[in-house]
């Protein structure tokens, strides 16, 4: 440290220092602003509650339950709209033709039967739906009955006492939608080839409107 020349900023600045000096360079105290170091404090202060509280065991309580909560009443508010659907042929075509609905669907197959179908329904405990051959299904509305009331014995459990009849009907359309993907999956075809599924038929009131 050179001390025959002082800096003459220093003494303006000398009870501002912590008194640590490392080669001439001094090091400055200059506190938090008591603003920023209760934030801070608080911060730290709320982390030990929130994660208690969101993460501490109660149910209901994630982010990932108060979403799929929210979610499952979200697609209640929506069944008000369309009703109960019936797995009627007509019914399960429809479906498979609007977006967001076939989405619901999807979620449906996501959430239960991925784990014996398949990602993509390419087949895993359970066979392949996107080929064209099945064993229990002949006529679209066919796989609303096996999803409702299972098949083999309950190795195809049954669904109609834990899904809505809504979701059963939309789950439907997205597995006949599956239909004509031919993923490869582990097991070969399974069952017969059945004829095409029936064209979208339009009813009058889906129609657009005629406005001449
Ligand atoms: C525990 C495993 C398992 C789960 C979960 C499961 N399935 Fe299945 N599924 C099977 C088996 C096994 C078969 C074949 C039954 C047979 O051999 O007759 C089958 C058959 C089917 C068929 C008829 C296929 C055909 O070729 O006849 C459809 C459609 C189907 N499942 C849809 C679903 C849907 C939709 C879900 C979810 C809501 C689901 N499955 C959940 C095991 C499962």
């Amino acid at each position: 440290m050179n001390t025959t020349t002082p800096d003459p900023t220093h003494d303006a600045d000398d009870e501002h220092t912590t008194g640590h000096v490392y080669d001439g360079i001094e090091e400055f105290d200059n506190p938090l602003p008591g603003w920023w170091k209760w934030i801070f404090v608080a911060s730290i202060a709320f982390c030990p509650p929130y994660w208690i509280y969101y993460h501490g065991g109660t149910p209901g309580r994630s982010i990932e339950e108060t979403y799929s909560v929210a979610l499952a009443d979200n697609t209640r508010l929506q069944f008000e709209e369309i009703g109960e659907l019936q797995p009627t042929a007509e019914t399960i075509v429809k479906y498979m033709y609007e977006d967001s609905w076939r989405r619901v669907g999807s979620i449906v197959f996501q959430t239960h039967c991925v784990s014996c179908h398949g990602r993509d329904g390419e087949g895993k405990v359970g066979p392949n739906l996107t080929d064209d051959v099945y064993k229990n299904v002949t006529h679209i509305e066919d796989i609303a009955s096996v999803i409702n009331n299972g098949a083999a014995a309950g190795a195809m459990p049954k669904w109609s006492n834990r899904l809505h009849p809504n979701e059963v009907v939309l789950v439907s359309a997205y597995v006949a939608s599956l239909r004509g993907m031919d993923l490869d999956g582990p097991r070969g075809p399974e069952g017969k080839t059945i004829p095409p599924w029936p064209e979208l038929t339009v009813s009058d009131e889906d129609a657009p409107a005629d406005d001449s």
